[in-house]
């Protein structure tokens, strides 16, 4: 058992990390497909407004909370008021109930790396992936060995596990998704996806798109779970993270506009459609590879990609519950890791089956796969995130001139955190409740 809290080794480290907690699914696999169903551009830019105007505030907050306290998410909680102890509880059990679901689709990425070393011309995707999806006992093995993947490197510790998988996963993730923009740019006709990302239709700006976008914005920075309050909780005294939460910001904006540069300019040079919702990385791309020279390097290059930046998101996810049970129960990692096992897999196992024999079991209508991701999307994170905001601007009392130079900007962030981004959450919370 760790009986001193363990630490980053650098600050480097920790960036690394936390640009690998918030690059994942919500980057390669969610936003395309959900910029593809809002609009193209001008989602992009109500996102990129959303991300520099709101997101930078709770995103800080978290940080902050986690590096002041010192603590995991009950215990930081816990220690501003005994009272906000179930507001703290309630980090690690989105995480668990997010896991659930992010790691299914982990499993699939792992089937779609095995399925690139076969002829894929003898595959038709759409039939393939409905298949996968509903085979009971594989789909089940695929996820668990997600989870397992996952729980390795968290079960080794922050500097053994977390850092050393961020330190290897990021830099090829880095490497193979400028190799793959190369290549989906070289195609013919790339510029009309291009034109589609980037030429903004200002007509097609509503609510919803509105509401679609800052949903995404808080799932991909990782906000409103305790991930980042965590990884801020790791960090050494003396290193600011306000240059952090910027350049946490920047990259993982950055890899989402690299990921549609990858996957836009390829649909568009087959004529394909963009909106084809959670399908578009699972059905349309091994489409368009199984027509291309080389299709199966490409296809194994892009789903070890992925495979790489949902493993370094699954960590963070589950270290916010390992580190709650290792701190308050003091218990070691490996045994926190153990039980974790157990109490996901019991989630993740029904949310496996909800494509296959389970599929008729509904809660409000939804499968429990979709459940989850409406429970924790719609309801949880912007729920964690409000709370989080309330008790850094009102209890903790975190001041915007206690690390932003000029006055205004130090203003806005006050007011920001006390008010402003606390109603839009709740307004987000309303209306997505409502979805
Ligand atoms: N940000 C991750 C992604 O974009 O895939 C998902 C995620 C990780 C959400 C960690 C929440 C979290 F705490």
């Amino acid at each position: 058992m760790e009986d001193k809290r363990p630490s980053w080794s650098s600050r480097v480290s920790f960036i690394l990390a936390a640009v690998g907690s918030a690059v994942g699914l919500g980057n390669i696999w969610r936003f395309p497909y959900i910029m593809g169903q809002n609009g193209g551009a001008i989602f992009l830019v109500v996102y990129l407004l959303l991300i520099i105007t709101i997101c930078f505030i709770p995103l800080f907050a978290e940080l902050a909370v986690g590096k002041i306290t010192k603590k995991e998410c009950v215990g930081a909680y816990e220690s501003i008021n005994p009272k906000f102890k179930l507001l703290g509880i309630m980090n690690p059990v989105t995480g668990i109930l997010i896991s659930s679901f992010y790691f299914i689709v982990g499993g699939w990425i792992i089937n779609y790396i095995g399925l690139s070393f076969s002829n894929l011309k003898m595959f038709n995707f759409g039939e393939y992936f409905t298949e996968l999806t509903q085979n009971s006992i594989p789909a089940c093995g695929l996820t668990l060995a997600f989870l397992l993947i996952c729980i390795f490197f968290t079960a080794r510790g922050v500097k053994k596990g977390i850092e050393f998988a961020n330190n290897v996963l990021m830099p090829m993730f880095a490497v193979i998704l400028l190799g793959l923009i190369a290549f989906s740019l070289s195609l013919p006709n790339s510029h009309l996806g291009l034109e589609y990302m980037f030429k903004p239709d200002f007509s097609k700006v509503n609510a919803h798109m509105f509401l679609a976008a800052l949903g995404q914005a808080l799932f991909t920075l990782s906000i409103g779970m305790g991930a980042l309050l965590t990884y801020g909780s790791y960090i050494k005294d003396d290193k600011s993270i306000t240059k952090s939460t910027y350049t946490i910001i920047f990259s993982d904006t950055l890899f989402a506009l690299l990921a549609g540069i990858m996957i836009f300019p390829a649909i568009f040079s087959f004529g394909l459609e963009p909106n084809s919702g959670a399908g578009l990385v699972f059905v349309t791309l091994p489409h368009i590879f199984a027509q291309i020279p080389h299709g199966e390097i490409v296809s194994l290059a892009f789903f070890v990609l992925l495979l790489a930046a949902a493993v370094t998101s699954g960590i963070s996810i589950l270290e916010v519950p390992v580190a709650s049970m290792t701190e308050r129960m003091k218990i070691s990692r490996t045994k926190a890791c153990t039980i974790l096992f157990f109490i996901i897999a019991a989630f993740a196992i029904p949310a496996t089956l909800s494509f296959g024999i389970l599929g008729d079991f509904k809660i409000f209508g939804k499968n429990i796969f979709d459940c989850l991701d409406f429970v924790t999307s719609n309801l949880l994170m912007p729920l964690n995130a409000f709370f989080l905001c309330i008790i850094a601007g009102w209890f903790l009392k975190i001041k915007g001139n206690s690390f932003i130079n000029n006055k205004f900007v130090a203003f806005l962030f006050d007011i920001g955190l006390k008010f402003v981004v606390p109603i839009i959450l709740l307004l987000l919370l309303y209306i997505g409740l409502r979805a």
